[in-house]
């Protein structure tokens, strides 16, 4: 805390809510292993406001037991280089006894919202990733926060929280930034052997084959095939859903609507989505 309000006094930004003038501080939270989708975050930040701070926390609380907190991809000199190079000013990193008192007892839940689609497989993660967001509003005390649209469903959660909560920071979603070939940059990519890499293009392949379709019907069997076709890839669930809520559209559904699908190659999970227009 006192090295944060240390930080914001040499770079001149006083109390939040400037009345004038661009926005003083943009945050971009992560945990690190930052890739080229993460510097696209630092870029859009940066013509948002005066000065960027990235946050690098591997959050224990998002992650389920089973799940991949202790072996999560942890390169934190890289990472430093990466964000000088962007001309971030701030960089917080904190250790997970700087972030949660051995004693805590209140946290963000995040409702009906969170237990749908990526929340039905990960019980309690969404919970964990509002609760750290909010932690990091507090504490870095931003006038914008950047998040990627990859990862749509804690997009919109993080825009829910927002509006629910009353929290004064402005929202910015930013495109997915992919691979030449496709794949969704990811932290987890790295997990992925030369076999797995080739399968894991199913999924983009996927949604971008539903993007060719018309109707919510034929958009959901035209992504379900390509996935089929590929035996190393097991799905969690492939929907067409409501962007704002993740609530899955019926056949009539015109407007925006959110394809995504979440599925593990060997060992690994990975997600992503694309936005449509229906009708
Ligand atoms: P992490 O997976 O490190 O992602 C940090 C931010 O980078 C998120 O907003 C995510 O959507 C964005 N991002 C990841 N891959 C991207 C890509 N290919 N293109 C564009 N943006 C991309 O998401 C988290 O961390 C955590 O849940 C966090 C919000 C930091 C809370 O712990």
């Amino acid at each position: 805390r006192a090295e944060l309000a240390e930080a914001r006094r040499t770079l001149g930004i006083g109390g939040p809510g400037r009345l004038d003038g661009p926005p003083a501080l943009a945050l971009v939270p992560t945990m690190g292993a930052l890739h080229e989708g993460h510097r696209s975050l630092m870029r859009q930040a940066r013509e948002l406001a005066e000065h960027v701070a990235v946050s690098i926390f591997v959050n224990p609380l998002q992650f389920g037991p089973g799940e991949d907190y202790s072996r999560y991809p942890r390169t934190f000199e890289t990472d430093l280089e990466i964000c000088a190079a962007e001309g971030v000013s701030v960089v917080f990193a904190p250790s997970a006894e700087d972030m949660y008192l051995p004693d805590r007892q209140v946290s963000v839940s995040a409702g009906a919202m969170g237990a749908v689609a990526e929340g039905a497989f990960r019980p309690g993660h969404f919970d964990g990733v509002l609760t750290v967001v909010l932690k990091l509003f507090n504490l870095v005390r931003p006038d914008v926060a950047v998040f990627g649209r990859k990862d749509a469903q804690q997009l919109a959660l993080i825009r829910r929280m927002v509006a629910d909560l009353d929290v004064p920071v402005s929202v910015v979603g930013a495109p997915t930034v992919r691979e030449p070939d496709g794949l969704a940059l990811s932290s987890r990519n790295r997990y992925l052997s030369p076999q797995d890499r080739i399968a894991a293009l199913a999924l983009s392949r996927a949604l971008f084959a539903g993007e060719r379709e018309g109707g919510p019907a034929q958009i959901l069997r035209a992504a379900r095939a390509v996935l089929d076709a590929e035996p190393a890839v097991e799905v969690d669930y492939l929907i067409l859903a409501d962007p704002a809520t993740f609530a899955e559209v019926g056949d009539d559904h015109t407007g925006e609507a959110v394809l995504a699908v979440a599925a593990r190659v060997g060992t690994t999970r990975l997600i992503d989505n694309v936005v449509l227009t229906l009708g």
